[in-house]
């Protein structure tokens, strides 16, 4: 039960927010090609994607690349466009509504030029919810340990007895015998 209470707990802290992973400083992006945007969590159901960089010479203003994305899809291929290649980069992830209204913002990370090598890809997000559902698994098993040791206890009542009724049969006999003499 406490198992439960406490898996529930992590589940709408994870929920309740998002989360970007993918870009990062070390996930960088490039220009004029697909590169991926993932993240974790899964409320608000809906956003919009901006580019930004505090830098007004590579980025004159807030960059829309995505109007309405769906956040069940957990990760997205986009491709930047004819973008400055350069570092300070972030992406935002913000209300469709209102995108003053801004649900994460990425780690600072660097758009390269066409044709750059992209990162290295990692798979740690599926990794982790893995790892949270066999936990939970493995602490209902051991709450029913008990019962097998309990159910081994009236097997051995039960050859004692089987000893009992044993012994009175062997009397029985016995007092037969003495009758016939
Ligand atoms: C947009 O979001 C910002 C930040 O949450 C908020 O202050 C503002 O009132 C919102 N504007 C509208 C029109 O809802
Ligand atoms: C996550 O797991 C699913 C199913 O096990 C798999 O199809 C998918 O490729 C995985 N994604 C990553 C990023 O490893
Ligand atoms: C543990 O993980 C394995 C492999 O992913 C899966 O088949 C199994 O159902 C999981 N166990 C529980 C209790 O979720």
């Amino acid at each position: 039960m406490r198992s439960a209470i406490f898996f529930l707990s992590v589940a709408s802290l994870v929920s309740a927010t998002l989360t970007i992973t993918q870009p990062s400083a070390a996930h960088w992006w490039v220009g004029q090609s697909l590169n991926t945007l993932a993240w974790d969590g899964s409320d608000p159901s809906q956003f919009s994607v901006f580019l930004a960089n505090p830098d007004t010479s590579v980025l004159t203003s807030m960059l829309a690349l995505e109007s309405i994305v769906m956040t069940y899809q957990t990760s997205l291929t986009i491709n930047p466009g004819n973008i400055k290649a350069a570092t300070g980069y972030t992406l935002l992830l913000t209300n469709p509504l209102n995108s003053s209204d801004v649900y994460a913002t990425s780690e600072s990370f660097e758009i390269k030029p066409v044709g750059s090598t992209y990162p290295p890809q990692t798979t740690t997000g599926n990794t982790s919810t893995t790892a949270t559902f066999n936990t939970s698994g493995t602490a209902t098993g051991a709450g029913t340990a008990p019962s097998g040791t309990g159910s081994s206890s009236s097997g051995a009542t039960a050859t004692s007895s089987e000893k009992c009724l044993a012994m009175m049969m062997v009397l029985a006999v016995g007092g037969g015998l003495m009758a016939m003499l």
